[in-house]
C-alpha cells in the first residue's frame, strides 16, 4: 500500500510516500525558514504564496525519487487540521484535486497525529496503546495514544506552547527564527544551574502546562540586566532554560504514566530534537522501567513522511474525505470526525 501525503500546514511544503504506514521511500521537504527569519516569524500570507509555488515540484521530486508514478499511488493523505488556514488550503486544494483526477482516495490526517506516527516509522513495532508527550511550536499536550486513530488529550498548555517559550527566549537572547535549536546549540556550551527559573504552578489539570511565566522571567533577567549593565551569558541562560523545560514536561509525563498505568512513553513534535527534552525523558522512562520512544531527528520538524505514515492508517480503518474537505485552523485531536 502506497500512500503520498502532503504537509503544508506551516512554513515547510513537504510530499513523501510511504509503504504500508512506516517504510519511507521518499521525502522531500521545501522549508521558508529563510525567507520568514527577516520578520522573526512566520508571515502567513508568503507561507501560503510559497507553498502555492513549490508544491507541484516537491511532489515531482517525492514520486521520481522512489521511482514511482502517480498511477501507482493507492491514497492521497493531506494534512486538513490545524494550522495557518491559507496554508492548508493550499495543501488540501492540491491534494484533492490529485486524488480527484486520478480516482485515487483522499485521506484527511491531523497534523499532531503525524507527528506522533513519526514513532511508527523510527520504531515500526511499537503499536498503541502508550502515552506520547507532544512538543511543537504551536502545541504542548500529553496525549493516550489509545489506537492508531484514537487519541484522549489530558494535559495541555494554558498560554504557550513551549516551542513558542523557546523561540521567544531566543528572540530575546538575541538568536534568530527558529530559536528553539539556537537555544539547545548554545546550552551545549553553558551551565544548566547558572540561572534559577521559575516552575510555574498551574491550576486545572495536574496534567496541564504553562510555559509563559517562565517566558517572562528570561526576558525580564535579559531586561533588568541590560539597565543594570550586567552582561547576561546566553549560554548559561540557554542551558538553565533547555534544563527547566526538561522536567517540566518530564516531571508531567512521568507523573501521568504512573498514574494512568503506562509502562509505554513516546515524544513526539518539533522540539522532540532537543537534546535536553530527549536526555531527561529517556533517563526518567529508565529510572522507572518505562519504554521509552523518540522519533529520529529528521522526523521531528515538519516532514510529509508523518502524514504519508498517519494516512495509511487513517485508511485503513476507513477514514477518507470527498471533495468537501476544509482546512480547519484550530482542532484538537480529540474532536476528530471519526
Ligand atoms: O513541529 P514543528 O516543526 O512545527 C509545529 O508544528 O509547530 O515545531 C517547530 C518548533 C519551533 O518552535 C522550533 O524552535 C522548535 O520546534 N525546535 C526546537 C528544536 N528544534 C526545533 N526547540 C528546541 N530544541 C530544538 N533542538
Ligand atoms: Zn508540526
Amino acid at each position: 500500500m502506497l500512500i503520498l501525503g502532503i504537509e503544508s500546514s506551516c512554513d515547510e511544503t513537504a510530499v513523501a510516500i510511504s509503504e504500508n504506514g512506516t517504510k519511507i521511500l521518499s521525502s522531500v521537504v521545501s522549508t521558508q525558514i529563510e525567507e520568514h527569519k527577516q520578520y522573526g516569524g512566520v508571515v502567513p500570507e508568503i507561507a501560503s504564496r510559497r507553498h502555492c509555488e513549490n508544491i507541484l515540484g516537491v511532489t515531482e521530486k517525492a514520486l521520481n525519487d522512489a521511482n514511482l508514478t502517480l498511477n501507482d499511488i493507492d491514497g492521497i493523505a493531506v494534512t486538513y487540521a490545524p494550522g495557518l488556514i491559507g496554508a492548508l488550503l493550499v495543501g488540501i486544494s492540491f491534494a484533492k484535486g490529485l486524488a480527484m483526477a486520478t480516482d485515487k482516495p483522499l485521506i484527511p490526517v491531523h497534523h499532531i497525529a503525524g507527528h506522533i506516527a513519526t514513532n511508527y516509522i523510527t520504531t515500526p513495532n511499537l503499536k498503541p496503546p502508550y502515552l506520547c508527550l507532544v512538543v511543537s511550536g504551536g502545541h504542548s499536550h500529553i496525549v493516550e495514544v489509545l489506537s492508531y486513530t484514537k487519541f484522549r488529550v489530558i494535559g495541555r498548555t494554558k498560554d504557550d506552547a513551549v516551542g513558542e517559550c523557546f523561540d521567544k527566549c531566543a528572540r530575546a537572547m538575541g538568536f534568530c527564527y527558529p530559536g528553539g535549536v539556537q537555544v539547545d546549540r548554545a546550552s551545549k556550551l553553558g551551565n544548566p544551574s547558572a540561572y534559577a527559573l521559575p516552575k510555574p504552578k498551574v491550576t486545572g489539570s495536574i496534567y496541564d502546562f504553562s510555559f509563559s511565566g517562565l517566558k517572562t522571567a528570561v526576558i525580564n533577567l535579559i531586561h533588568n540586566n541590560n539597565q543594570k549593565g550586567i552582561d547576561t551569558d546566553f549560554n548559561n541562560l540557554s542551558a538553565s532554560l533547555q534544563k527547566t523545560i526538561s522536567e517540566i514536561v518530564t516531571q508531567k509525563t512521568i507523573l501521568a504514566s504512573k498514574n494512568l498505568g503506562y509502562t509505554k512513553v513516546a515524544v513526539a513534535g518539533g522540539v522532540s530534537a532537543n537534546s535536553g527534552v530527549r536526555e531527561h525523558l529517556k533517563k526518567a522512562c529508565d529510572d522507572n522501567n518505562f519504554e521509552f520512544y523518540m522519533p529520529d531527528l529528521k522526523w521531528c520538524g515538519d516532514n510529509g513522511a508523518m502524514i504519508a505514515c498517519q494516512g495509511y492508517f487513517n485508511y485503513m480503518e476507513g477514514i477518507t474525505a470527498d471533495e468537501s474537505l476544509n482546512g480547519i485552523a484550530t482542532l484538537s485531536l480529540e474532536d476528530l470526525q471519526h
